[in-house]
């Protein structure tokens, strides 16, 4: 049974804003869930519904069978065990650490013989042992977000959400807490529910993302599914860079999983690519491509054709842009802009204008539908020649 089951809920500000439209997520016991989206698709209005914080209009929220939130009915924050972590630490400035954290206990009618080991216990599964008499004024953005996750804690909640928590640190105190929180996570194994815009973030910290957008879920899987199987145009351009070509499907063979593909305004051979099911000969398509998909060979190394699971396009480079670990390698295919990410000892000997081929196995091409209603125009065909930003281009 899951632990946290989203019934198609709908939630309403007004008589003509829907934010949430059948919202439906089910999270299993001890699971780490993202919800990923843009500003104002809806996240924080889940979250605080899960909290009892909103009201719902439509559908149910339950929790460990139990329904707390249905249309006329919200089950009140405090009776529910919740532990809601924001982005602001929200921490008391005139109590010290151990007071921060044993208020709540206190409230929650814990004996003073129990608060001083619980505290103990909490503040060391995140690392803070020893400063129990500090303030909160005397501590960095990342400690006072420990004491805030340590005093949700400390009450033994059945589910932790948290609401862009790391937002407030710089980026690469968020790189390490993130790992952090996600260990915490795992220790104490409460479900929980983890709000942020961070495609990276996401995928880094969660078994699972919920991918929304204007208050409906796009897609949900792990990192992987999303970022190498996005099912529309949206998913493909939101996690990560994708190059997107637009392209025509000729032929499909269920047997091998692959399809070969005929590129739109591109004198190059066919392609070969995935297959997939709701994707049939003759559609439209945006190929995904992603850049370090890419290998840049010599102009002599050419495809061996369909079966073959090694795709090739000429192509010329056209900017090369050194970035430490990771390298941009600019290419043009007949007229059509690819990126290439490659490590730096991949630069060595070529240059602007070099004629090569881009290399990249037929697994890494994956068809996205190109009638999603989310394409923007922005996103295919961008043709060199319009000297249109990189950025444009996908992503
Ligand atoms: N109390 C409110 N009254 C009316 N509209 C609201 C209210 N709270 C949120 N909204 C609207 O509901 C939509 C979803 O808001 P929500 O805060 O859930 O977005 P979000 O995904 O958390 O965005 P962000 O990443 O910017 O935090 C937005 O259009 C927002 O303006
Ligand atoms: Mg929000």
């Amino acid at each position: 049974m899951s632990d946290i089951q989203i019934k198609n809920v709908v939630k309403e500000y007004s008589s003509t804003f829907t934010a949430l439209r059948g919202v439906s997520i089910d999270v299993a016991e001890g699971e780490f869930v993202s919800l990923l989206g843009p500003s104002g698709c809806g996240k924080t209005t889940l979250l605080r519904s899960i909290a009892g914080l909103e009201d719902i209009h439509g559908g149910s929220i339950s929790v460990k069978g139990k329904v707390l939130s249905e249309k006329g009915y919200t089950m009140p924050p405090e009776r529910r065990n919740v532990g809601l972590i924001f982005q602001s630490y929200a921490l008391w400035p005139h109590m010290t650490v151990f007071k921060n954290i044993a208020y709540g206990l206190k409230l929650h009618g814990w004996s003073k013989a129990d608060i001083g080991p619980r505290v103990a216990e909490v503040l060391k599964v995140v690392g803070l042992e020893g400063l129990e008499e500090r303030y909160p004024s005397q501590l960095s953005g990342g400690q006072m977000q420990r004491v805030a996750v340590a005093r949700s804690l400390a009450a033994a909640p059945s589910v932790l959400l948290f609401d862009e928590p790391l937002s407030n640190l710089d980026a690469k105190l968020r790189e390490s807490m993130r790992v952090e929180l996600r260990r915490i996570q795992k220790e104490v194994g409460t479900t929980a529910v983890y709000v942020t815009h961070d495609q990276a973030e996401a995928m880094v910290i969660s078994d699972r993302i919920v991918l929304m957008n204007q208050g409906e879920i796009v897609q949900q899987g792990t990192a992987k599914e999303l970022y190498e199987t996005p099912e529309t145009m949206f998913a493909a351009k939101f996690l990560g860079f994708a190059n997107m070509l637009a392209a025509r499907v000729i032929s499909t063979d269920a047997g091998s999983g692959l399809a070969q593909f005929e590129l739109e305004g591109v004198s190059a051979p066919l392609i070969t690519g995935r297959a997939r099911k709701d994707v049939h000969v003759n559609d439209r398509v945006h190929l995904s491509l992603r850049p370090e998909a890419i290998r840049i060979g010599s102009t002599t190394d050419t495809s061996h054709g369909f079966p073959d699971r090694r795709a090739t396009l000429p192509a010329s480079v056209e900017d090369v842009i050194y970035a430490g670990n990771i390298c941009d390698v600019f290419l043009n295919v007949s007229g059509l802009r690819l990126r290439a990410q490659v490590t730096p000892g991949d630069l060595e000997g070529l240059s602007v204008g070099d004629g090569v081929t881009a290399i990249f196995d037929s697994r890494s091409i994956w068809p996205v539908p190109a009638d999603d209603a989310t394409a923007s125009v922005d996103a295919v065909g961008v043709r060199v020649d319009e000297d249109v930003p990189m950025a444009a281009v996908a992503g």
